[in-house]
């Protein structure tokens, strides 16, 4: 009992407690001796350590009341809680802008008529390569584009595979657009990263009913309603494997409007997009007669009209997902997500 000083803590009242009157405590071991003495020593021994008992009972009572007092007086000399002060408030969150641009590009093609159709990014050699008119020895192949998964597998280098896939399981006619991410082995910088998204779309239908001046018409529609409507858009010839003729797809600069700048390198045009008349070889790696069917195809980058519509100059400040820089884009508009 001497032990327990003035400041005790309730642990240590605690201690004492369960040592001397808990169930297996000094105290009730005596107590439950007292049946084994005569009468009269049983008596005084009983009026003794119920006297000793109701002591420490005393003081313990007495210690836990000053813990409590104390605490008590603790709490009221801390500073008062003043409840009318405002909250903290809850931020709410909002969607990424490379969430909202693509959103924003899959609603202009969905009120033209074509449909969205997510493809997967783990692909086989075939769907992102041979079906799409790759030849064996394509520099695209080698190990410093592509991220190879071994078991013949590989993360698709452009949302292309999404040609293959809807194509080898369906018949025309298609107008169908495939968004995803796409990966290439790409250090993250100004310009480039090895994820990023692509918005891929193809028309197919009898041939002669979907022509190269559909996919300028298409294009045109789609650039007007994204970037603004006094946005010019122009072909160039160009190549890729899967497509014939191919051409690249130019914008009038967004900055200069077709004047001349810093950003469009003063010629007034800004490269936007890739696209063609789907090659023969690909309808017949899909099954199709190239002779019945005919379409086109276009792929364009996330971030890359992202950057342009929202006036980014670094693709890296996308992916640093620091809120300042996130919360300056509008997130309206997103209903459909
Ligand atoms: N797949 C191309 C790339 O990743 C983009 C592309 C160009 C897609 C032309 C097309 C197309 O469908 O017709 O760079």
């Amino acid at each position: 009992m001497a032990r327990l000083s003035e400041r005790a803590t309730a642990g240590e009242i605690e201690e004492v407690r369960v040592r001397t009157l808990g169930r297996s405590g000094e105290l009730t071991l005596l107590m439950r001796q007292l049946g084994g003495l005569a009468p009269e020593e049983r008596r005084d021994a009983g009026r003794l350590l119920n006297e000793i008992k109701q002591q420490i009972e005393a003081r313990l009572a007495e210690l836990k009341i000053r813990l409590q007092q104390e605490a008590l007086r603790r709490a009221v000399a801390e500073p008062p809680i003043d409840p009318t002060l405002p909250g903290l408030g809850i931020r709410r969150g909002r969607f990424h802008p490379l969430t909202v641009v693509l959103e924003q590009a899959l609603d202009i093609f969905e009120s033209m008529g074509f449909e969205v159709a997510e493809t997967q990014d783990i692909e086989d050699d075939f769907h992102n390569f041979s079906a799409l008119n790759f030849p064996p020895d394509h520099p695209a192949r080698e190990m410093q584009d592509t991220f190879f998964l071994g078991g013949g597998l590989l993360l698709r280098t452009h949302t292309s595979n999404g040609q293959v896939r809807v194509m080898e399981s369906r018949q025309p006619p298609l107008a169908v657009v495939c968004p995803g991410n796409c990966y290439r082995r790409d250090e993250l910088s100004v310009r480039a990263s090895p994820m990023f998204g692509q918005i891929e779309g193809f028309m197919v239908d009898r041939v002669g009913a979907v022509t190269l001046a559909d996919l300028k018409g298409v294009l045109g529609e789609f650039l007007r309603a994204f970037f603004g409507p006094r946005t010019n858009l122009r072909f160039r010839a160009s190549f890729f494997p899967f497509t014939e003729p191919s051409v690249e797809v130019d914008i009038s600069c967004l900055l200069c409007a077709g004047a001349g700048c810093r950003v469009c390198k003063q010629s007034g045009w800004t490269e936007i997009l890739g696209a063609g008349m789907i090659h023969h070889n690909v309808f017949r790696a899909v099954g199709y007669d190239p002779a019945r069917w005919q379409g086109f195809a276009f792929g364009m980058g996330v971030e890359r009209i992202a950057l342009l519509k929202l006036g980014v100059d670094d693709l890296r400040l996308f992916f640093e997902n620091d809120a300042r820089f996130l919360g300056q884009f509008p997130a309206a508009g997103l209903e459909r997500v």
